[in-house]
């Protein structure tokens, strides 16, 4: 294993971008490689089979690419897979989970909410983790249609606001004060949602949380890059477009059959 191998980093679609952003401004001489399985997007209503056979393609890609690590930027994939992943190959692999830990800490209404997907809710891990919070209420509520309308570039659209209403009207009605975004497509939902929030409800999600712990395993086990620097490449099996937008085109996008 070589030092200046790249970082790989998957996700289900577009989504995961918003932890690359923070591995790249935490680690800007990190070569990065970004892939989008956007074509199966979303992996939120699959059966843990699925997710676990989609994760082990995602990783044989990047590890194609030659990548030293990889970060499953996906809940989903983390919650369901991380376990299959590290039992089949030696790679270290850096997971996604819902931040639960921190909003449930610093609640003071000690009840707090959590959007996330069907895939993830459902999962074992993530039932692990909450069970260890029993003081705390917590309103799970799956986004259904979010994942899809962000995946063709409708983020700003009326039927978004309309889902986001329905989802976290319930949550404000119940008192909470602190928003899980257990999703990683869903750090780019935090305008939209903040117009819904009152002011006094902290929202929180997980990627600065996966880009320090991805520093610090590349700290530990397996080295910085000695680059000077370094351009990211993004792959997606499907229309770039979204991909590129969201990444405000300043990137070229690898288009691939996979
Ligand atoms: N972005 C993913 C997550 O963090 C998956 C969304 C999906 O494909 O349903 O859960």
């Amino acid at each position: 294993m070589n030092n200046n191998q790249p970082i790989g980093i998957f996700d289900s679609g577009i989504g995961g971008t918003s932890i690359w952003k923070e591995i790249h401004q935490l680690l800007p001489n990190e070569k990065t490689i970004y892939l989008a399985d956007s074509r199966n997007a979303p992996y939120g209503q699959k059966s843990k089979q699925e997710i676990i056979d989609l994760s082990m393609k995602n990783t044989d890609f990047l590890l194609k690419m030659n990548c030293k690590l990889i970060v499953i930027a996906c809940n989903t994939a983390t919650t369901n897979a991380i376990q299959e992943l590290r039992s089949k190959y030696s790679v270290p692999f850096i997971g996604i989970e819902p931040a639960i830990k921190p909003a449930a800490t610093n609640s003071r209404t000690q009840i707090i909410g959590i959007l996330a997907t069907q895939g993830t809710l459902n999962s074992e891990l993530f039932n692990k983790t909450t069970e260890m919070f029993h003081d705390t209420k917590i309103i799970e509520q799956v986004g259904h249609g979010l994942v899809t309308l962000i995946e063709s570039g409708q983020i700003n659209s009326p039927e978004m606001s309309k889902l986001l209403h329905s989802y976290l009207t319930p949550m404000i009605e119940a008192n909470i004060d602190y928003l899980v975004l257990g999703c990683s497509h869903y750090p780019y939902l935090i305008p939209q949602i903040k117009k819904i929030l009152p002011p006094h409800i902290q929202i929180i999600d997980s990627g600065q949380a996966v880009a320090k712990q991805t520093q610090n395993i590349l700290r530990d086990q397996v080295g910085f890059s000695t680059a000077e620097e370094s351009t990211p490449i993004f792959y997606t099996n499907s229309d770039p477009k979204v991909l590129s937008e969201i990444l405000e085109n300043k990137y070229k996008i690898e288009e691939i059959d996979f």
